[in-house]
């Protein structure tokens, strides 16, 4: 999991009641803290990942063969994946158009359930969008994916986190969501308004 993900996402996804472990880190103290903050447990990638029901991936493009090794064997494993993919410098997609990260993603453990989901909003929007999950109008969440079980999960933590789930259909559509992202990382992190900065869909 990364960080900034970690600190916010899986935080309201532990707050609304889910038994989370923290993984993931090159320094351990820091993922205690995490996990002590949360009051969540913490562990190896292959611990967080065994008795999982959904593994939530949301490492930088360049860790996702370690993170994998790592974890060990994921067949059957519903796994929410976040993560973008990037190149070294954050600066392009790596994948686009003809693939996307998810899809390649569920290429390397084809076993496993991918969902493509929580990846369309800044981590910095999380925690408000947890604390406003009574009001009537939540913020959308997109996500997508092929197999209908594993996106049964990703919608139960969806709405535990506070979001409206928007399934956009199967994983290929990943290769649309994520250049949306792209255009919600330059509001948030480019244009004036700042990074807790959500999206909602109406239909009329
Ligand atoms: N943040 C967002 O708003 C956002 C939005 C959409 C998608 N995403 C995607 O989510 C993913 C994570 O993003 P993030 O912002 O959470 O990144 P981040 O804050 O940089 O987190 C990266 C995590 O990976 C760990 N890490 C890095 N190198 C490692 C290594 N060699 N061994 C073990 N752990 C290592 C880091 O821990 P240490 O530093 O302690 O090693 C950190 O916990 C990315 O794929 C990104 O595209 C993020």
């Amino acid at each position: 999991m990364g960080q900034a993900v970690q600190e916010t996402g899986l935080q309201a996804v532990t707050r609304a009641g889910h038994d989370v472990t923290f993984s993931y880190a090159r320094s351990e103290r820091k993922l205690k803290r995490l996990a002590r903050d949360a009051k969540a447990k913490w562990g190896s990638p292959r611990e967080a990942a065994q008795d999982a029901d959904a593994v939530l991936l949301a490492v930088h493009w360049l860790r996702i063969g370690d993170v994998l090794k790592q974890a060990g064997d994921l067949s059957g494993k519903a796994v929410v994946t976040c993560s973008m993919p990037m190149n070294a410098d954050n600066t392009e997609l790596a994948v686009a158009r003809t693939s996307s990260g998810a899809e390649e993603l569920a290429k390397r453990i084809p076993k496993a359930r991918v969902v493509a989901a929580f990846g369309t909003v800044p981590s910095e929007v999380f925690f408000d969008v947890y604390k406003r999950r009574r009001r009537a109008e939540r913020p959308s969440l997109l996500y997508c994916g092929d197999d209908r079980r594993a996106k049964q999960v990703a919608v139960k933590l969806i709405r535990d986190a506070g979001f409206d789930p928007e399934d956009a259909g199967p994983l290929r559509i990943a290769r649309y969501t994520e250049p949306f992202t792209m255009l919600i990382a330059q509001l948030a992190y480019e244009q004036k308004g700042g990074p807790r900065l959500a999206y909602r869909f109406e239909r009329f």
